[in-house]
């Protein structure tokens, strides 16, 4: 019986996942340990380090009753029924497979620790994202202890979409559990059903061997992100021949084969997970031998790149080849809506692109704005100095030649424009990098607009 769970990672992942589980099983005591003090300390506080709506009244309701953040402790391991594994995998910068592989040195030390202190019979779980056989692997570290006792190594992927992440979390699609097909690892994946059981229909819970769980993710996310770089391509042909973007969107997505969601045209997918992990998957296919499948999953990045730099492109040529000392306006900084993570985000490459260009940037999002500071901290040529940081989108705007959108936050949606187009330098430019915005009101404004797959509409 499955009592007392330990999570190890408090980052993203681990945070929301762990605060749900407590809300949801109040019989079952959780505690999530992170080797960063900071972090715990900011989960003890009144402001998480995680933006996700939904996610503070959760944390308020289950913290110090049955959800802990506490330091790592030899006790807090030994006290486990069951440990998830949330560490990070991001892709590897050094020595063989730089720029591709996973970099699973944060997953083996976790391993290593439980090895040292873990019950025998206590059962782990993988939740970050592994390359195929991870699970085997930390299983033969696992088992390498001299009295014999064995570990279950369970995988269970997570799908969740930051941003939706509790929604994601309280009604998921279905929930994977990839165990060994032994009689011992199928008593483990079932101990760990029983937690989900408390809130998820036993219909969504999906059991199956531990590659097919962990290939599952890979594969959910190399297919998610091909749809985009699909649509955007798509777009790219659109912007030479007249047609719109949005209405081929709609059409095809009317096809029940196809289907309408990730189909929105835009800069391109970010986030710490798309890139990483088809990296990640077109490594394991050239690792096995499969170079073309590799090829075939890596033009899905070249293609998010080639988006990016097309969009800057776009900028420069309708901004007359130069934006040297212009003041741009960036609405939006975070990957995506709704949250404040700017790992992998497009707006890190289009703003470092453009202050290359000697631009000066207002840079303005709701949630995000001292993770940007992060982000662009340091780039050559003192371009620190010319990036504002403003929570104000007007006073962004104001007297800048032009509104770059990045992020579909819908509170830009909701500004007034006709306010934004008075205070800025003429002619007033709009790129609207998402499709957020009524392009047609803009025009009738005075902007001149310039969208993804989309005829430009300018005032000369
Ligand atoms: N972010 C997402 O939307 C998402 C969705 C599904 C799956 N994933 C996967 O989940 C995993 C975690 O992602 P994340 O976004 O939460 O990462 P994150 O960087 O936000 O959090 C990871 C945390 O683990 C901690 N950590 C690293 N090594 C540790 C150790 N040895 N002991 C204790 N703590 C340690 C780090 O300090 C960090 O706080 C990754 O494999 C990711 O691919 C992420």
């Amino acid at each position: 019986m499955i009592r007392n769970i330990l999570c190890i990672g408090a980052g993203y992942v681990g945070g929301p996942t762990m605060a749900l589980i407590a809300d949801r099983c109040p019989d079952v005591r959780l505690t999530v340990v992170d080797t960063n003090p900071d972090k715990i300390a900011q989960w003890n506080s009144e402001r998480l380090p995680v933006f996700e709506p939904g996610l503070d009244a959760i944390v308020r309701r289950a913290r110090g009753r049955n959800l802990f953040f506490a330091p790592i402790t030899p006790q807090a391991i030994a006290d486990a029924d069951l440990i998830f594994i949330c560490v990070n995998t991001p892709t590897k910068e050094y020595g063989e497979g730089a720029g591709m592989a996973a970099d699973l040195q944060y997953w083996e030390k976790s391993t290593r620790t439980i090895l040292a202190h873990a019950r025998p019979g206590t059962i782990v779980v993988e939740k970050s994202t592994v390359p195929v056989r991870t699970a085997e692997a930390v299983s033969r570290i696992l088992n390498l202890n001299p009295d014999g006792t064995k570990y279950q190594v369970l995988s269970n992927p997570e799908f969740l979409s930051e941003g939706t992440a509790i929604r994601d979390l309280a009604a998921p699609d279905r929930v994977l559990i990839g165990s060994e097909r032994s009689v011992e690892g199928l008593a483990a994946a079932h101990e760990l059903g029983w937690v989900y059981e408390h809130w998820v229909p036993k219909d969504r819970i999906v059991y199956t061997s531990v590659w097919s769980a962990e290939l599952s993710k890979l594969a959910a996310n190399a297919l998610l992100a091909q749809r985009i770089s699909s649509i955007n391509a798509i777009a790219a042909v659109c912007e030479r021949t007249d047609a719109d973007v949005t209405e081929i969107s709609r059409a095809i997505g009317m096809d029940p084969r196809i289907g309408g969601r990730f189909l929105d045209a835009g800069v391109g997918f970010g986030g710490s997970c798309f890139r990483k992990d088809i990296l990640n998957l077109a490594y394991l296919c050239g690792e096995a031998g499969l170079g073309e499948v590799a090829q075939y999953w890596l033009s899905v990045v070249h293609m998010n790149d080639y988006r990016i730099s097309r969009f800057v492109k776009g900028i420069l040529d309708h901004l007359f080849n130069t934006v040297a000392d212009k003041k741009l306006a960036i609405f939006g900084f975070s990957f995506k809506p709704e949250t404040n993570d700017v790992r992998d985000a497009p707006a890190i490459r289009i703003c470092t692109r453009l202050l290359q260009e000697q631009a000066r940037l207002a840079i303005s999002d709701p949630q995000a704005l001292e993770n940007a500071r992060r982000a662009l901290a340091g780039l050559p040529g003192q371009a620190d100095e010319r990036v504002a940081y403003e929570p104000d989108p007007y006073r962004a705007a104001s007297d800048a030649d032009a509104v770059v959108l990045v992020t579909q936050w819908p509170q830009f949606k909701a500004l007034d424009y006709e306010r934004i187009y008075a205070s800025m330098k003429k002619p007033a430019f709009v790129f609207d990098g998402r499709n957020l915005l009524d392009h047609e009101r803009l025009y009738g404004i005075g902007f001149n607009v310039v969208a993804i797959g989309k005829s430009p509409r300018l005032h000369f």
